[in-house]
């Protein structure tokens, strides 16, 4: 087992490259069923999600729009929770089939406070696709859609996911030692 220093931080191998692949490749397979004939629009939430928004993409079929845009603040290794900023959301989502791309959803905060002023739009619906969920750690239920793993309620870095600004580099995902 691989370990990786990431700042002050140990971190162990905990979902291998292959692995990442094979179930991102499974969730492009449920969407492009599930949307067959149709044209969603994906929303990646930056920074964490666009590895994973990138390899879920390359996987569609269907036709698709993608737009990113940038959420929350998170800082060190607690869930700030405070929703800053929603910069880069220029599409019209009316009458849109809309899925929001997350990295992980850990309390589940970012996306509750964020998911109301999407329905405002009033898109023809709104799911989520997470790479990762930790239950133990919801504190906000959600509806997930499609979710990659799911995943004990520890810090995770790689593949798109950072710990204090590193780590995202990763083509593994890492669990705190
Ligand atoms: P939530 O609002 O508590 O669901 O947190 C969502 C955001 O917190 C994610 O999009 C990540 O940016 C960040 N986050 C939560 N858990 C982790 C983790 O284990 N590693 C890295 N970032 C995390």
């Amino acid at each position: 087992m691989a370990i990786v220093k990431v700042h002050d931080k140990s971190f162990e191998t905990f979902i291998s490259e292959e692995t990442i692949q094979q179930r991102v490749k499974e969730l492009a397979g449920m969407i492009n069923k599930d949307y067959a004939g149709e044209r969603p629009l994906f929303i990646a939430i930056l920074n964490g999600s666009f590895m994973f928004a990138a390899d879920l993409f390359k996987h569609l079929t269907i036709e698709a729009d993608i737009c990113f845009i940038k959420l929350a603040s998170y800082k060190g290794m607690k869930s700030s929770g405070k929703v800053v900023t929603s910069i880069g959301l220029e599409e019209d989502l009316f009458g849109k089939q809309v899925i929001i791309v997350e990295d992980i959803v850990d309390t589940g905060k970012t996306l509750h406070n964020f998911l109301p002023k999407l329905m405002h739009q009033q898109p023809k619906s709104l799911k989520i696709v997470a790479l990762l969920h930790k239950p133990e750690a919801i504190e906000y239920p959600l509806e997930l859609s499609y979710v990659g793993f799911e995943i004990p309620n520890k810090f995770v870095v790689g593949y798109g996911l950072d710990y204090d600004g590193l780590g995202r580099n990763f083509k593994e995902i890492y669990q705190l030692v």
